[in-house]
């Protein structure tokens, strides 16, 4: 017996950043849009722990315990006493250490999919808890959709989304560390005041009127100057997304990972070619929004 789970990928269409807290985080302003480019997770019974990922990225992919999708299993047992026994087998298709939440996805996917194996029936709430515990991002997977993150991002409010989005990302030839765009912010903002993140009226209404110009108008991401300055390349993929007819295009979270707002399908059909045949990004791909969090399938 196995259960898979299918999780989105993420774009911030707002990452509002504020200056670096006692503990090392920063506390956002985070408007997340789940977006329909997926991972699979399967978890089976085994002997013991193990995790295995297939897909064009999978070799940079760690199979220990330091996985974020190792990590929730270990969790969900160690809190009901039970041993972690179990193959997790992640199908990715999210670009590894791209901004789009990839590891964060595992986690979500693997917890609700040794939840189900396991018969442990958590409830929503400790679900979103242990999510919490492995990673910022990790709760916005598992609820998809839309939502504003505040806190380290990890505090969720759902948001109402009146229409679909067509996006084109482009994954970038290596990744980028997390922890070290967040440094290059700080390193950018030293002796700078740094204002508390708020969210934007005007994008959260764009976003409940289903209105691409007005979120391409809206767009922001406090880290893309940290992104860019770690990537200058990326200046060259945003420029050739831009004149592909983009109405937004911006770095996607932490990056290196760009997105692109398109008018309508078959605008993001014309811009992943476009961008693809470029020379400045490894791959494109179209993707709809919103799209729904972790699914058992
Ligand atoms: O929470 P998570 O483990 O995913 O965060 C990864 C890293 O990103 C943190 O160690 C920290 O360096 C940075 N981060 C941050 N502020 C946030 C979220 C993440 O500085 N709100």
């Amino acid at each position: 017996m196995s259960v898979t789970v299918r999780v989105p990928a993420k774009v911030n269409v707002q990452l509002a950043v504020g200056g670096a807290r006692p503990d090392g985080y920063h506390d956002l302003a985070n408007v997340f849009l789940a977006v329909g480019l997926y991972d699979e997770i399967t978890v089976t019974p085994a002997g013991e722990l193990r995790v295995t990922c297939s897909g064009p990225d999978a070799a940079q992919v760690p199979l220990d315990r330091t996985n974020l999708a190792a990590r929730a299993a270990l969790t969900l047992a160690g809190r009901r006493g039970l041993d972690a026994a179990v193959h997790i087998h992640i199908a990715k298709d999210i670009p590894v250490a791209g901004g789009m939440a990839g590891g964060s996805a595992d986690g979500a996917g693997a917890l609700v999919a040794c939840d189900r194996l396991w018969g442990t029936r958590a409830s929503r709430e400790e679900l979103l808890d242990i999510c919490a515990e492995l990673g910022s991002d990790v709760p916005f997977s598992l609820v998809g959709g839309a939502a504003l993150g505040t806190g380290r991002g990890e505090r969720l409010e759902t948001l109402e989304v009146g229409g679909s989005f067509h996006w084109v990302f482009a994954m970038a030839g290596r990744g980028l560390s997390t922890p070290a765009v967040f440094r290059e912010f700080d390193r950018l903002a030293e002796g700078l005041p740094v204002p508390g993140p708020v969210a934007s009226q005007d994008l959260l209404d764009a976003l409940a009127k289903g209105d691409a110009a007005a979120l391409a108008a809206a767009v922001s991401n406090d880290l893309q100057p940290a992104a860019l300055s770690l990537f200058p390349e990326l200046a060259g993929t945003l420029a050739a997304g831009r004149s592909a007819g983009a109405l937004a295009a911006l770095v996607s979270g932490s990056g290196p990972t760009t997105a692109f707002l398109a008018s309508d399908a078959a605008a993001a059909e014309r811009i992943a070619g476009s961008l693809a045949a470029s020379g400045t990004c490894r791959t494109a791909r179209v993707a709809p929004s919103p799209a729904p969090g972790a699914t058992v399938l």
